[in-house]
């Protein structure tokens, strides 16, 4: 066995134990296709754009499990190389249980010296910051958080949006999250406006999903070729996750582990089967 169906740089995976190879199928992973990298250009896209009085504003909106998280971890990396800065929060990693206004000074990078002063109005104080370090976007994960909280604080938080995209921010607001986060918008038309909607697609049998899984299988410390873009398995995949991402790899991961724990090292649709009924009986 060669291994000519794993890519190069991670054959040396079948030199592992058992244990280190389930580890390393459990490791998330990242295999790029096309949901994620057109979401990623049009950020690109849209921070790369001159300033605008009215910054543009996007809300990339997928289902829990489509892949929103792992789109903004990727996007991390590579804004690190772009000259236009962007920052980073999301509402559900929020253990101080900040209110939205106290979060985005701590993304920004300017909650230190604001909060020592009582109340800050923050205008002034996000100017300066903003300016400096020469912010262009805001990406908020779990947007829907944040306009999902009682009346009076969602009102104070759309109000914020819509002052962070005008003058004299001009940030453009980036947020990823459900469908209940475009309800949200829509109870504010002039907000609405400002955005553009894109939606993640559930994935469905086509060209792309072959091509996916074909890349999947090829990071899996597995002997033999398990061909999962053939078919038979493309079909029992999407019958089976309803061609959600999270399922999708939840499936591939758990089979593998199973075909390397019975060493039948490849993965069919009777491994398949056995994982679905017990992803942890390995
Ligand atoms: N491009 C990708 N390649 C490999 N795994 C992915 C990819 N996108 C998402 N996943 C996996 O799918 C699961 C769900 O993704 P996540 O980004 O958390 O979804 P969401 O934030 O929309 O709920 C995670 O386990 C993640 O590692
Ligand atoms: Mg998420």
């Amino acid at each position: 066995m060669n291994g000519d169906h794993i890519k190069e740089s991670k054959r040396y995976m079948l030199g592992l134990s058992i244990e280190q190879k389930i580890k390393s199928v459990q490791n998330d992973l990242w295999i790029e296709c096309p949901h994620s990298t057109l979401a990623i250009r049009m950020i690109s896209n849209m921070v790369k754009s001159p300033p605008q009085i009215q910054a543009p504003c996007m809300l990339i909106c997928g289902e829990g499990g489509s892949g929103k998280t792992s789109i903004v971890r990727q996007l991390k990396l590579i804004s690190e190389r772009w000259n236009e800065k962007i920052s980073f929060f999301a509402l559900n990693e929020n253990p101080g249980n900040l209110n939205f206004r106290e979060l985005l000074l701590d993304a920004i990078g300017a909650s230190n010296s604001v909060r020592k002063k009582t109340r800050p109005s923050l205008p002034a104080e996000l100017e300066e910051f903003i300016t400096l370090r020469r912010v262009r976007a805001l990406v908020i994960d779990e947007f829907h958080d944040a306009l999902l909280s009682n009346r009076p604080e969602q009102l104070k938080t759309l109000s914020l949006l819509k002052g962070l995209s005008g003058e004299p921010y001009c940030l453009s607001v980036i947020g990823f999250g459900t469908s209940l986060a475009r309800n949200a918008l829509r109870h504010d038309a002039q907000l609405l406006r400002r955005y553009y909607i894109h939606d993640l697609p559930r994935w469905n049998e086509s060209e792309v999903f072959r091509a996916f899984l074909a890349a999947f299988e090829e990071n899996l410390p597995l002997k033999k070729p398990s061909c999962l873009y053939e078919s038979a398995s493309v079909k029992f995949i999407l019958a089976n996750t309803n061609g959600l991402m999270d399922n999708v790899v939840k499936l591939i991961k758990h089979s593998a582990i199973v075909a390397i724990k019975n060493e039948k090292e490849f993965i069919d649709l009777d491994v398949m089967r056995e994982a679905i009924s017990n992803p942890w009986a390995f």
